[in-house]
């Protein structure tokens, strides 16, 4: 499964490009419907693109697990598919091991996990469970102006993004994810559960200057946003640092970004990350009155819109117990679908499997296959707890 995965999307930096509804994250897509077809398993698409592949029972309680096939930009090979692919490989197992499922059991793929093409993170999961609504989505577009409808459209599928219908008779979610961090590494342990996410926003800054020629305005005459910018992406590194949180501007739009004039506009995007959600606000705030206090020096203006907040997630302490107790149980503070399914009242557990460098979001992530394996084992035993 995973060599034929593998290539697809993948750039010469070794890289993913597997935005929602473009052709690489659709060959995804149509390799997880061609997997689930081997199997024998029935596929159910909704509206908004979300799939899950059903094995066992025709109607009645349903177990669920799986992860993503979309990346973020250039980003690693794990994040998503070791869940996807994990989930279709314990179904093997389950099976050779004459397991019959009492529960139905679906192997379930989410679509803009990532919030990589359009503002909301894991939007495809807050709109199946209807935490975000289709006309929510249709205020959202990608960096070309192309809203979520428009791009499914574009990719052949028709849009109705509703609440998913298969999410209304899930008794239990659980998603295998390749660990974003290095605590399995320093437990010496191969798998752990989740305790919990930390809250997590992303909010988009908008510095507006004044364009002007690079060389014959004299600096006292300058009002340039990229003064505003750099200092605030200083401040946040600071007050995150200070806290003990996390707090990256990792994408900035310039304009007009040409080489000899000073901006007219800069947009910047803060991704902050907090282990408590007063420190969050604490956090956000703090960075925002230290960009405003430089935009009174430099005679810029300043918008912040908060593009996507998440809230914080105490994963089901029953479930985890129930089938992980021997398990370490690790937080995190990278955002996931179950976070939304189990913020929308499903009961939800986590499987986190070792990454030996602890490296995400990157060309560079990595899992030892010993470890994916190990996850594999977990996940197969967890499933036929909750299904039979
Ligand atoms: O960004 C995140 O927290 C996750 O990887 N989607
Ligand atoms: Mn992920
Ligand atoms: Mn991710």
């Amino acid at each position: 499964m995973w060599r034929d995965l593998s290539p697809i999307g993948r750039a010469a930096s070794g890289g993913y490009f597997r935005q929602p509804f473009t052709s690489a994250e659709r060959e995804c897509a149509a390799w997880f419907v061609e997997q689930a077809a081997r199997r024998g398993l029935t596929v159910e698409t909704d509206g908004i693109g979300n799939m899950v592949a059903w094995w066992g029972p025709a109607d009645g309680p349903a177990v669920v697990t799986g992860s993503h096939l979309d990346s973020v930009l250039d980003g690693g090979a794990f994040d998503g598919p070791l869940g996807v692919v994990s989930a279709l490989a314990a179904v093997d197992l389950l099976r050779a091991r004459g397991v019959q499922p009492d529960k139905r059991l679906g192997v379930s793929v989410f679509v803009e996990e990532e919030g990589s093409r359009f503002p909301l993170a894991c939007l495809g999961s807050r709109l199946a469970v209807g935490t975000t609504t289709p006309d929510q989505a249709a205020t959202m577009t990608d960096r070309d102006g192309v809203s979520f409808e428009a791009a499914m459209v574009a990719a052949g599928l028709s849009p109705d993004l509703g609440p998913s219908r298969w999410l209304r008779d899930v008794s239990a979610f659980v998603e295998l994810h390749v660990e974003q961090g290095r605590h399995l590494v320093d437990v010496d342990e191969p798998v752990a559960l989740a305790s919990q996410i930390w809250p997590h926003g992303r909010y988009r800054f908008e510095f507006t200057g004044e364009a002007n020629h690079a060389g014959t305005t004299r600096m006292e005459d300058r009002r340039d946003p990229m003064l505003s910018y750099a200092v605030t992406a200083l401040a946040a590194n600071k007050q995150a640092r200070l806290a003990g949180q996390r707090a990256t501007f990792g994408r900035v739009a310039v304009e007009p970004n040409g080489t000899n004039a000073i901006p007219s506009k800069v947009t910047a995007w803060l991704d902050a990350r907090c282990d408590s959600p007063q420190r969050q606000a604490d956090l956000v705030a703090a960075i925002e009155r230290q960009a405003r206090e430089r935009c009174e020096r430099d005679g810029t203006s300043l918008v912040v819109v908060a593009e996507s907040v998440s809230a914080a997630v105490e994963f089901d302490p029953a479930l985890a117990d129930q089938i992980g107790g021997h398990l370490p149980r690790i937080p995190t503070q990278a955002g996931h679908d179950a976070g939304i399914l189990s913020a929308a009242g499903i009961p939800t557990a986590m499987l986190f499997v070792r990454n030996p460098t602890g490296v995400s979001h990157s060309p560079a992530e990595h899992a030892e296959l010993h470890d994916c394996l190990a996850g594999v084992d977990a996940l197969a035993a967890v499933l036929e707890g909750l299904i039979r």
